[in-house]
């Protein structure tokens, strides 16, 4: 791999080595892929107004997230399948975040079990993503397995009832290759999982995750994941965040699942700013969806988020190089928004001023 200097060259790195269906699998969006462009640009929506004559000379990246120390604000997004990436799988991802002083929030949808995931990198800060299943004892079983295997927090996501329709896995017939297997979930696979037309993974959402899920549910998980903090993961509305205190959640993360689910949702940029007005300080904000470069996470920061996850990039950065592959995804956006703030004048990612944002007025999409 020649050496990348963009997030996009590291897509380009991995394309090259993926099959069509997993790389395929891993860039799309829902339907006609609106949200999941509008999630990049929106970034582009906002100003940096600068500040100069400020002491940058010892820029600090370093935060906590739910009181965990983190090495910087850029921390890696759930995402299914990593073996599909490379045979490393979630044990390299974890490793890398390991390395990198990282935050890994494993997936449900894991090809490794959670246990094997903590095991890769034990002592690493890692949080484990939770879809709740029709079989409730189940997910309750999933939030225990995470809890004994040293999981920090619990990360419920919301803005999937159902799967959202990806035309390209659909016209793939997307599936897993065989000796790849969602880890987690063996006890529940169907036994035909693999017979059919189109997207085997949402035959399996349809069949498996409960799409009754509601409020009422999220208080008792709550209760379930406790003494864990429970954050709500795929909220864009004020309303919603705020709903989501009421029932127990201790963080929100700003989400509409990359553009995979409802097309036509909102960027989530546009979502930070509703949900960082709605809750006024009450809870620590996440974001992700279309962060590609430091200023667009430096864009988050200024906007009110504690921290921002990347799902794709890291995708990226395991297809094209592995573990260290990753390793050098996270170096990049570190270093792109340490130069970042040193032009912005902000020496401490913790204290970004929220007057450095401003939405352009100028040339609006
Ligand atoms: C290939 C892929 C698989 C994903 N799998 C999951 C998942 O299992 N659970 C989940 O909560 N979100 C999942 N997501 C959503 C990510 O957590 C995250 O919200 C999204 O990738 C952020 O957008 P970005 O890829 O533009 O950074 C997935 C996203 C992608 C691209």
């Amino acid at each position: 791999m020649t050496d990348p200097v963009t997030i996009d060259d590291f897509e380009d790195a991995a394309r090259a080595r993926l099959s069509k269906m997993a790389y395929d699998y891993y860039r799309s969006g829902s339907d006609e892929e609106h949200t999941l462009r509008r999630n990049r640009d929106a970034w582009t929506d906002f100003e940096l107004w600068y500040r100069a004559l400020v002491d940058v000379s010892a820029p600090r990246l370093a935060t906590t997230v739910l009181g965990t120390a983190v090495s910087s604000p850029i921390l890696i997004a759930p995402t299914a399948y990593h073996t599909l990436a490379d045979e490393g799988g979630e044990r390299a991802t974890a490793r890398a975040a390991a390395a990198s002083g990282s935050l890994y929030v494993a997936s449900t949808l894991a090809t490794t079990t959670l246990e094997d995931v903590a095991a890769a990198a034990p002592g690493a800060p890692r949080w484990f993503q939770l879809y709740v299943h029709k079989d409730r004892a189940f997910t309750a079983r999933l939030v225990a397995r995470a809890k004994a295997a040293g999981y920090g927090a619990i990360v419920v996501t919301c803005d999937t009832p159902v799967l959202g329709r990806r035309c390209a896995d659909v016209r793939n017939g997307f599936s897993l290759p065989a000796g790849m297997v969602m880890a987690n979930l063996v006890e529940i696979l169907p036994p035909d999982l693999h017979d059919g037309a189109g997207s085997e993974l949402a035959r399996f959402v349809a069949s498996r995750h409960d799409a009754s899920v509601s409020w009422k549910d999220l208080a008792a998980l709550a209760e379930d994941c406790a003494p864990l903090p429970l954050v709500v993961k795929g909220l864009v509305r004020g309303d919603d965040a705020l709903a989501a205190l009421d029932h127990g959640a201790r963080a929100i993360w700003v989400s509409n699942h990359g553009g995979r689910q409802l097309d036509l949702a909102p960027s989530t940029a546009d979502g930070l700013v509703e949900i960082v007005a709605a809750v006024d300080g009450r809870a620590e904000i996440y974001v992700d969806g279309g962060i590609r470069s430091g200023t667009h996470a430096l864009v988050a920061l200024g906007l009110g988020a504690r921290a921002v996850f990347v799902g794709r990039p890291v995708l990226w950065g395991l297809g094209a190089a592995g573990e260290a592959g990753v390793v050098r995804v996270l170096a990049l956006l570190n270093e792109e928004l340490t130069r970042a703030m040193q032009l912005a004048g902000c020496a401490d990612a913790t204290g970004i001023a929220r007057d450095l944002v401003r939405r352009t007025r100028l040339f609006p999409r």
